[in-house]
C-alpha cells in the first residue's frame, strides 16, 4: 500500500501547491489563531475519496472532519495540509501527511513537503526514505550544539503545560531554535539529521502518525517529555536523534 499512499500524497500536494498564493476563504476554527481553507477540505476530499474507493473496508481519521470505521482493521490517519497557517499567510512551508495503521500500530507513514517536492516515507521495520534514499537521524550528543524545532498549539495564548516556560529554558540550552509551523515536516527535520531534537504539546494523532514512524524508522525516538512510550493520541511530544533524549528530558522536567 505504500506506493499508494506516495501516489495519493503527491497528488494532494500537487492540488495544494495550485492553490497557494491564491485568495483563500479562511474560516476559524475553535479561535482566530486556527484557520481551515477550502484548499484543507479539498486536498482531504481527494485523498478520502481516494481511500473509499480504493479500499472500501478501511477506516478514516482525518483532520477536516473526515471519520469512518475508526474501528477498521486499517486506518489511515490524514493530515491533508499541516502548516495551514503558513499556507494561508503565503510562507511556503507545509506539507500532506499520511499514516497507515494496522490493528493500532503504524505500518507506513508518509509526508510530502510540497515545495522542495519530497517525498519522506516509511514502512514498519524497513527504514525511511526521503526521495528514495535512506536517511538516519544524526549522532550528535551535545545539547548545547544541538539545533530544536517546536511549535506551538492553537491556544497557546492560555499557556497550556509551560509552553512558554519551556521554550525559554531551552534557549538556555541549544545552540537554536526554530518554529516551522509543519509539525510533520519538523519530524521528517528530524529524521534526515538537520534537527537535533522537536518537542510539542497538544499535537493531534494527524500531526504525529506518520512523522513519528520515520523518525523511529531512521533511528530516532518519540516519547512523553519522561521517557515513556507513546501513541498517536498522546499530547506531549518528545523526539530526537536519541543521543540528546535524556538532556532534552531534563530540561523539559527543570520547569
Ligand atoms: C499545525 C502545525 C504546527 C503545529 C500545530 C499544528 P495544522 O497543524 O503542525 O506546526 O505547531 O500544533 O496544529 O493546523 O497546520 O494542520
Ligand atoms: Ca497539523
Ligand atoms: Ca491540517
Amino acid at each position: 500500500m505504500i506506493e499508494d499512499i506516495i501516489k495519493i500524497s503527491r497528488e494532494a500536494g500537487e492540488l495544494i501547491r495550485d492553490n497557494f498564493g491564491k485568495a483563500h476563504a479562511i474560516e476559524f476554527k475553535t479561535n482566530e489563531l486556527n484557520l481551515v481553507t477550502e484548499t484543507d477540505k479539498a486536498s482531504e476530499k481527494l485523498i478520502t475519496d481516494f481511500i473509499r474507493k480504493k479500499y472500501p473496508s478501511h477506516g478514516i481519521l482525518a483532520e477536516e472532519g473526515s471519520e469512518l470505521n475508526k474501528s477498521a482493521e486499517y486506518l489511515w490517519v490524514i493530515d491533508p495540509l499541516d502548516g495551514t497557517t503558513n499556507f494561508a499567510h503565503g510562507l511556503p512551508i507545509f506539507s500532506v501527511s499520511i499514516g497507515l495503521q494496522k490493528k493500532g500500530e503504524t505500518i507506513a507513514g508518509v509526508v510530502y513537503d510540497v515545495n522542495r517536492d519530497f517525498i519522506y516515507s516509511a514502512e514498519k521495520n524497513s527504514g525511511s526514505f526521503a526521495n528514495g534514499r535512506r536517511i538516519n537521524v544524526n549522532k550528535n550528543k551535545n545539547l548545547g550544539h544541538s539545533m530544536l524545532v517546536t511549535g506551538f498549539p492553537y491556544d497557546v495564548k492560555e499557556n497550556p503545560d509551560k509552553c512558554y516556560e519551556r521554550f525559554i529554558e531551552f534557549l538556555k540550552h541549544a545552540r537554536a531554535i526554530r518554529r516551522l509551523g509543519s509539525a510533520a515536516i519538523d519530524f521528517c527535520y528530524i529524521a534526515n539529521g538537520v534537527f537535533d531534537g522537536f518537542w510539542e504539546v497538544s499535537l493531534h494523532p494527524w500531526d504525529i502518525c506518520a512523522g513519528k514512524l520515520i523518525v523511529e524508522e531512521a533511528g530516532g525516538l518519540v516519547t512523553d517529555f519522561d521517557g515513556n512510550k507513546i501513541d498517536i493520541y498522546s499530547k506531549r511530544i518528545l523526539c530526537s536523534n536519541e543521543s540528546i533524549h535524556q538532556k532534552m528530558m531534563n530540561v523539559l522536567n527543570s520547569v
